[in-house]
């Protein structure tokens, strides 16, 4: 194990803040899982878990072993009629492994093409976009859990997968994810109700030009972070009840909404953000994305503090217009390592 000190960590999250972490270790193994840990006890460090960094806003200084989670492999686990069961390395990279399914005739995340990080994020926020979420597809994810000091495989109906949320999100602390067990199908059940993706098909419906109309829908709406730094969607899409709609429609009657299961409603956090002047708005180096005003981009040299003073801007004109929080969808670190709570 190779645990290095003062590393610089803007390399290693999308918003490009410079970061520095006092520890830091690189995870190839689930052996090294256990002795970090245990590095970490020794010292009295606190443990930041970093995979893609792209939903991720880092403090200038970190005293924290920062584990940046490194797993690969792919490996066949079962077979059935309808499906295959994969286990795959948390530290393998998300959109290569979804290229890598449909090359393989395995169906259900085409609809998950180029968002950015690594499989071993993708069941925290259960990512999800144009109709899918991730955890539809998860059998279960394996972890070592940090209070029972084990590994363990946690089942799929035991994490309470919702819109932007998990188990782990409930328990930041509590579980390293090593690998990822998904039950993908072997017969194609294209879903393609989102906006326009289905016209975008036009007479062919397969699963690979499904893939390639959401790389290409993505690619025209959101910031390639390589040239704008930035962590995707910013907010959450609000979910307000049907009366609190009706209020707001009295102004608003245009505004985007969902229906969601319970009678309640989600909002297009995008569409509130363009409508109080933000989309394409900056303020000092940091702003809201002019094709996409959900997505917050970093143009120069941004500092943690910069970011929170855009979107907390971005959160007062949205509240005194339309009366509704905007709650950040990034998990914010503080310097110790520790996630903590937004201030808005
Ligand atoms: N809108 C505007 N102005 C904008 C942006 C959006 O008016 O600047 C309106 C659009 O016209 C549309 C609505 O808002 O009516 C929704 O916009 P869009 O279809 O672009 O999707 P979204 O709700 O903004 C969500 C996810 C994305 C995901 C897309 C597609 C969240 C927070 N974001 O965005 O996820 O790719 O749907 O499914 O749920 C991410 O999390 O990083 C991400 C990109």
């Amino acid at each position: 194990m190779n645990i290095q000190q003062q590393v610089q960590l803007k390399p290693f999250n999308t918003l490009n803040l410079d970061a520095m972490a006092s520890h830091y270790v690189k995870i190839h193994s689930i052996e090294s899982v256990v002795d970090a840990i245990h590095f970490a006890q020794k010292q009295q460090l606190n443990i930041l878990i970093l995979s893609g960094g792209s939903n991720m806003l880092l403090p200038q200084h970190l005293h924290a072993l920062v584990m940046h989670m490194d797993i690969q492999g792919i490996e066949f686990l079962a077979e059935d009629e309808l499906t295959k069961t994969i286990k795959v390395g948390a530290g393998q990279v998300w959109h290569d492994f979804v290229l890598w399914t449909t090359e393989q005739q395995l169906y259900g995340l085409q609809n998950l093409a180029l968002i950015p990080g690594l499989v071993g994020a993708s069941p925290v926020q259960n990512i999800g976009a144009y109709g899918v979420e991730v955890g539809e597809f998860i059998e279960s994810v394996e972890v070592y859990d940090r209070h029972l000091n084990q590994f363990n495989s946690i089942q799929a109906q035991d994490c309470t997968f919702a819109y932007r949320h998990s188990i782990f999100k409930n328990d930041p602390n509590r579980y390293v994810i090593c690998h990822v067990v998904f039950k993908l199908l072997k017969n194609p059940d294209l879903k393609m109700n989102y906006g326009d993706l289905k016209t975008a098909m036009a007479d062919e419906i397969t699963a690979k030009n499904l893939q390639e109309q959401v790389i290409r829908i993505r690619q025209s709406k959101l910031p390639d972070p390589q040239t704008f730094p930035n962590v995707g969607s910013f907010f959450k899409n609000p979910i307000i009840s049907e009366q609190d709609l009706q209020q707001i429609k009295l102004n608003a009657p245009n505004i985007p909404h969902y229906p969601q299961n319970d009678g309640h409603v989600k909002i297009a956090a995008g569409w509130l953000i363009d409508q109080s002047g933000w989309k394409g708005k900056r303020l000092a180096q940091v702003g809201m994305f002019d094709k996409q005003a959900l997505v917050l981009v970093n143009y120069a040299e941004a500092t943690l503090e910069d970011v929170q003073a855009t979107y907390q801007a971005v959160q007062r004109d949205v509240f005194k217009q339309f009366n509704i929080l905007l709650e950040p969808e990034p998990v914010l670190f503080n310097e110790s390592g520790l996630i903590q709570a937004h201030v808005s």
